[in-house]
């Protein structure tokens, strides 16, 4: 996850060390928020019995578990992740879905390709560069194919992520940012320019759905948001005992407030062929 508050993404290993960490509390958090948002994103999509489906980014398997159910043993699914972690957890909530197969890998330059569909739920914003990722998991589908791309929608998790930048600044004895920064992500969370964004990265026919989506503000509700997501990594490198405070913080300004948004924007276009 790279809400527009949370630090920039340099590299793929940093994603990969921060998820393994997380997967565990990712996969408390799956039930919440990202299981819904996976089966939205590939109900949008539409695959069939038979096809070959690509899923980047396929965390514990919110999406490639139900591409999986409706392939059906006639198709496949490739379901790639940067963090050993994560896929092993796709891997068993797979259990009995022999057509899905994991992969620790770069989703970024996986090579397969030839796909009916592939589909990328909020991963690509990680990329390194995600415009060339994003090209690149496109090229994946065979021409006609269809890809499906995820991102938040402009405001979602931007609550939370402005809440723990104000915590963790606090503990470091620093001012807290005043409001978001402007970012690449918040412009791309506009159904129009995601829309037009996706067009630039080589599909036609692009159709961009809002998802909507909340997470309730309960204290265990709000913290498994920090420690299931990437906004985990904002806690790296403080000492065991800062961390409470921290969290005591980031609480003490979301918790009995409004539901955290965290509505999604699935773009699905077909590869021109
Ligand atoms: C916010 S999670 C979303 C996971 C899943 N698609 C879902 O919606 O539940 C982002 C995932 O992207 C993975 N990731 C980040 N960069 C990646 C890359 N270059 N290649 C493959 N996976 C990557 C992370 O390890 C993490 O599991």
């Amino acid at each position: 996850m790279t809400p527009s508050s949370a630090p920039e993404p340099d590299s793929p290993a940093r994603w990969a060390g921060a998820f393994d960490q997380a997967a565990i509390d990712f996969s408390g958090l799956s039930p919440l928020l990202w299981d819904p948002i996976g089966r939205a994103a590939v109900a949008a999509l539409g695959p069939r019995p038979g096809e070959r489906v690509l899923d980047g980014c396929c965390g514990d398997g919110a999406s490639a578990v139900p591409a999986a159910r409706a392939v059906g043993r006639s198709g496949a699914v490739d379901a790639v992740d940067l963090s050993p972690a994560m896929v092993e957890l796709t891997r068993r909530r797979a259990d009995g879905l022999p057509q899905l197969t994991g992969h620790a890998a770069d989703a970024a330059t996986w090579p397969g390709e030839g796909y009916d569909a592939v589909i990328c739920v909020l991963g690509a914003f990680s990329f390194p560069d995600m415009d060339a990722g994003t090209e690149h998991l496109v090229r994946r589908a065979h021409p006609g194919g269809t890809v499906a791309i995820t991102f938040w929608r402009a405001g979602a998790m931007v609550a939370p992520g402005m809440a723990l930048s104000r915590a963790v600044a606090r503990e470091r004895g620093e001012p807290g940012p005043s409001g978001p920064p402007p970012s690449r992500l918040q412009e791309l969370g506009e159904p129009t320019a995601f829309g037009k964004w996706l067009a630039d990265r080589g599909l036609v026919d692009v159709d961009v759905r809002t998802l909507p989506s909340t997470v309730p503000p309960t204290e265990e509700a709000l913290w498994l948001l920090v420690l299931g997501s990437g906004f985990r990594g904002m806690l790296t490198g403080f000492a065991d005992d800062a961390v409470p405070r921290i969290r005591r913080d980031y609480l003490d300004q979301l918790v009995g407030g409004p539901p955290v948004d965290a509505t999604t924007l699935v773009g699905i276009g077909r590869r021109p062929g």
